[in-house]
């Protein structure tokens, strides 16, 4: 039977963090928990900067982005001798099992820390949806929507302009949000780590489309594709008939007021972990799919394929 449960927020952070806490915070008291508060992630585990929380930690940040509890990235955690520390700091509490809400980078670090003695569970929070053990990240839905609101307006000046825009987005070598976001915005171009583009035939494409009188074109780009955008753009300029300017959106994408969908998704998937931890489980992470909140052992979660969208791929080529 656990007493205390601790939570924290790691990797880079997504709008909709602070509902997980929410729900990891609330839904713990409700069971009769004490919940402890862990600030900047695994470093904060390892320093000691864990501290309890009552139902007013968490009035208020249903609608906040970024985290309240912070967050890093520490690479020393794989290191055992750094994870003991984290776990003598828990056991010093009396605490005994983790929600960490994070990336698969983070999951690990859970796995780990589970072997070790504390029960973990996992939560997907990053705007990347690069876990394959979840149909959705909590703070994809979010990011999605900065990420088209910004190209609605890119878009403007584009057409005015006559122009060929070349849009940068972020996913960390995972093209989900360049494939949504240029679904969702009618992209002529979409160029992803799962669906490259040689570059002749961008060109040759483009190329094209401006002989054919398209008077502008809008191409997404997942991040870490082109070690320079500009040059990119600039080549694209030279070789197309088409002026293009790249835009490289940046950590706008992260911030901003989590969306219904990741508010929702966050309080269903902070309630299940607390179920999970009370259940004995650790370990695992907590996915949704069709619609309904899972669990999966994170090393089975963590080799499992990711879906390459390839019914979505058909469609935007359908629809061109
Ligand atoms: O994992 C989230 C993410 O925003 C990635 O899309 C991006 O590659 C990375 O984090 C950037 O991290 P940082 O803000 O630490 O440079």
């Amino acid at each position: 039977m656990i007493h205390k449960i601790g939570v924290l927020t790691s990797g880079g952070d997504a709008p909709g963090m602070n509902c997980a806490i929410r729900a990891v915070v609330r839904a713990g008291l409700r069971y009769g928990l004490e919940v402890y508060g862990v600030n900047d992630g695994y470093k904060g585990l390892v320093e000691g900067d864990i501290f309890p929380m009552d139902r007013n930690s968490v009035s208020d940040i249903v609608n906040r982005g970024g985290t309240i509890l912070r967050t890093a990235r520490l690479r020393e955690f794989k290191e055992e001798s750094v994870r003991q520390k984290a776990v003598d700091n828990l056991k010093k509490l009396g605490i005994d099992a983790l929600v960490v809400i994070g990336g698969d980078g983070s999951y690990m670090g859970a796995k780990k820390l589970t072997e070790m003695g504390i029960n973990c569970v996992g939560l997907p929070g990053t705007i990347d949806n690069d876990i394959a053990s979840t149909d959705y990240t909590i703070g994809f839905d979010t990011c999605l929507n900065t990420i088209m609101d910004c190209v609605d307006r890119i878009r403007d000046t584009t057409e005015s302009h006559q122009r060929c825009a070349v849009i940068e987005v972020m996913g960390n070598h995972c093209g989900d949000l360049a494939l949504f976001s240029g679904l969702a915005e009618g992209a002529e171009m979409i160029i992803t780590p799962d669906h490259p583009i040689p570059e002749e035939e961008v060109m040759e494409s483009l190329r094209k489309l401006h002989d054919s009188k398209k008077s502008r074109a809008i191409v997404i780009v997942s991040e870490k594709i082109y070690p320079d955008i500009h040059a990119f753009a600039a080549r694209i300029s030279e070789q197309t008939g088409f002026e293009a300017k790249a835009e490289v959106l940046g950590r706008v994408q992260r911030g901003g007021s989590p969306s219904a969908f990741d508010r929702i998704l966050a309080a269903r998937m902070g309630a299940y972990a607390v179920d999970a931890l009370l259940d004995g489980k650790g370990g695992i992470c907590v996915g949704m799919v069709n619609n309904k909140i899972v669990d999966y052992d994170i090393y089975e979660a963590l080799s499992l394929p990711r879906d390459k969208h390839i019914s979505m791929l058909r469609l935007i080529d359908i629809l061109k």
